[in-house]
């Protein structure tokens, strides 16, 4: 798929899920919470990228003046804008944005950065957005994540049913690689409980979140084949219920004030 499909792809599963994405977004609120607590409030404009519904923008109007949401998802932004919370709603790629340069005071992002092809394009136009000693706090998720489901896939088929996610390393480099960037990085390990591998398979897509970016399946699964996916999954009690891991990075990004 090129990079135009996925984009579209990804918006429109993230779309379909606006109504349902709220009630399942357990992950999303453990995340954003934490994120929060390390964003410095603001007297200036505020930008969530990837804002999806903005079920969270209550809490963002407290940290600033102006809130700006940002989403690929129309359909995201119109329950964004039915809510009335932020004074902008932008459709646009985190990966370009069409927003000044150095007209932003604080950016705040919760996993959003795993949807994007080239998340390095995404940091360098947070950098170029943000004013001189303005500052940024993103959250994603880094290889590890679901892996339990991964493997468990891996005993029933060689399709790829979860997305891959970037190594930590990954970010190290960019640090080392930009340390003007001030970048500053934490990660978190989250473990979430699940019935049985449907119920973790239908939350994620009750949150658009099953969009697969490489070498995906589109042929439906049938019911033996989750029965086989259940049984190889390794994270199991004997009820049934099993845990998904969720290797969670945050990021800090400051700018440095003009001397
Ligand atoms: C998992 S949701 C997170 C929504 C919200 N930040 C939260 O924490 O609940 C990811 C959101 O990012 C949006 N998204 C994905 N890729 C994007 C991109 N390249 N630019 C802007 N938004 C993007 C999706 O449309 C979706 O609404």
């Amino acid at each position: 798929m090129n990079a135009l499909a996925l984009t579209d792809d990804i918006a429109r599963h993230f779309g379909r899920a606006r109504e349902s994405y709220e009630q399942a977004a357990r992950l999303q609120r453990l995340v954003a919470a934490k994120a929060l607590t390390l964003l410095k409030p603001t007297d200036g404009l505020l930008l969530d990228l990837g804002s999806g519904p903005g079920w969270f923008h209550p809490k963002l109007k407290q940290h600033c003046t102006d809130l700006i949401a940002l989403d690929l998802s129309h359909d995201m932004l119109q329950k964004t804008r039915e809510a009335q919370d932020a004074t902008l709603a932008v459709q646009a790629d985190a990966q370009a944005l069409p927003i000044a340069s150095e007209s932003i005071n604080r950016v705040f992002s919760s996993l959003m950065l795993q949807w994007c092809e080239q998340p390095q394009l995404v940091l360098r136009e947070i950098n170029r957005v943000l004013k001189p000693g303005g500052s940024a706090v993103l959250s994603t998720l880094l290889d590890g994540t679901l892996e339990e489901f991964k493997q468990a896939w891996a005993q029933v088929d060689h399709h790829q049913h979860i997305n891959q996610f970037l190594p930590l390393s990954f970010f190290l480099q960019l640090q080392q690689q930009y340390p003007e960037s001030g970048l500053e990085l934490q990660t978190e390990q989250v473990q979430l409980s699940y019935p049985d591998v449907l119920a973790l398979a239908r939350e994620l897509k009750d949150l658009g979140a099953n969009t697969v970016t490489q070498g995906r399946n589109k042929a439906l699964t049938g019911k033996q084949r989750w029965q086989k996916v259940q049984q190889a999954y390794p994270s199991r009690c004997i009820d049934g219920s099993i845990s998904a891991s969720y290797q969670v990075l945050h990021l800090v990004l400051t700018k440095k004030s003009k001397e």
